[in-house]
């Protein structure tokens, strides 16, 4: 259905319910009515693909029990009109289907009723109502859904690629950001060290640092356990030359591991953990004057601007903005380019997986 309410907002105020004068992220409450405004998309969602720092903290919440789950997210979304984790702050993206066109918007020509899109914007600022939870897969983080969430004029979203799974383009364009990052972050012959190497974004990373940095650079991956399929194929294929084993909670740990593999440290850390605790050794992996940037969600602020300063480290450090231009093509790209790495995620994320 469409609707035409007075002056909707390309940012979506026009959705805030509590407080007003927020933007849609920042809010408590939004409207999540199915309806396109002048300038939305309005679409069927049929998977949520739940942020992992999020997941993993409802999880730990709910005892692993998908039902538990189930109930957890559908309690939030109906009391707040998106899925917003109230812990982590964040929320994960959807997949679905164009169901109507705001008649204002100006990419209308391209867009058809039924085309096939991931939203490339946090559920945290998406309006999303859901009828009913058909099941949550909680080895992949994605829940089955029947529901519509809205577009706003300034939301980004991809269609979804005839080549690559949909349930692994899906895991891919969540993390898109990263692999995007690292490529414009990464320099030839640099040291770079990703933490939580064998996730999603962090086999992405290590695989875009290790093109950028060529054979004269190094890529060190930091993983809790060496024996996973992931950190196997990092090794084998070559996207790390080192693969360090440690619990990166445990900052001491990490220092007391890294001199073997990193005889000078690092020029870029990047962190891709879905735990909290870790900032500080991502800011010890760093050389002074080196770049610590933050793709975990579950990264404190506080803790990694005060752990710097505690330290004694001249560092800058990047928030994680899941933005970069062109990250979705990035981030697709880098699995086409590189077969072993799509097999892997066909393998773990795909509609069979
Ligand atoms: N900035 C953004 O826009 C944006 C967008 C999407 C996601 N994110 C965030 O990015 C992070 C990674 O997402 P993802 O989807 O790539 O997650 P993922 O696939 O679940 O990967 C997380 C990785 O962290 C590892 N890890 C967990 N605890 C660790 C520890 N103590 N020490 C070392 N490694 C550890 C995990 O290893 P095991 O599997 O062995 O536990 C796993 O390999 C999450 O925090 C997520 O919320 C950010």
């Amino acid at each position: 259905m469409i609707a035409s309410p007075a002056a909707p907002c390309a940012f979506g105020t026009h959705r805030v319910l509590e407080p007003t004068g927020t933007l849609p992220q920042a809010a408590w409450r939004l409207d999540s009515t199915p309806v396109a405004h002048a300038n939305e998309l309005l679409c069927d969602v049929d998977v949520l693909n739940i942020d992992s720092a999020s997941f993993t903290q409802i999880a730990a919440q709910c005892g692993d029990d998908p039902e538990a789950i189930a109930a957890h997210i559908r309690e939030t979304v109906a009391t707040r009109g998106k899925q917003h984790n109230a812990v982590t702050g964040s929320g994960g993206m959807f997949v679905g289907r164009i169901a109507a066109v705001g008649e204002a918007r100006t990419d209308r020509a391209t867009l058809a009723v039924g085309d096939r899109i991931a939203s490339l914007v946090s559920l945290t600022l998406t309006p999303l109502h859901l009828d009913e939870i058909l099941a949550v897969d909680v080895a992949t983080h994605r829940v089955r859904v029947r529901g519509t969430a809205v577009l706003f004029a300034s939301g980004s979203f991809a269609k979804l690629p005839d080549d690559i799974d949909a349930d692994v383009a899906l895991s891919v364009l969540d993390v898109a950001g990263a692999p995007a990052q690292v490529r414009r972050l990464a320099a030839p012959g640099q040291t770079v060290c990703v933490i939580g190497a064998d996730g999603k974004s962090g086999m992405l990373a290590c695989a875009q640092a290790k093109s950028r940095v060529g054979p004269l650079g190094r890529v060190v991956g930091i993983v809790p356990q060496a024996d996973t399929p992931g950190a196997r194929l990092l090794t084998a294929a070559g996207y790390v030359d080192d693969l360090i084993v440690a619990d990166a909670r445990d900052a001491l740990a990490v220092l007391a591991a890294i001199p073997s593999a990193l005889p000078a440290l690092a020029d870029l850390v990047v962190n891709c953990v879905n735990v909290a605790g870790t900032e500080l050794a991502s800011i010890l992996c760093a050389r002074d004057e080196g770049v610590v940037y933050f793709f975990s969600m579950a990264t404190s602020f506080t803790a990694a601007a005060l752990g710097a300063e505690g330290v004694g480290k001249d560092i800058t450090m990047i928030v994680g903005n899941g933005y970069a231009k062109g990250h979705a093509e990035v981030a697709l790209q880098t699995l086409r380019e590189r077969p072993p790495l799509l097999a892997y995620f066909n393998a773990r994320y795909g509609a069979r997986s």
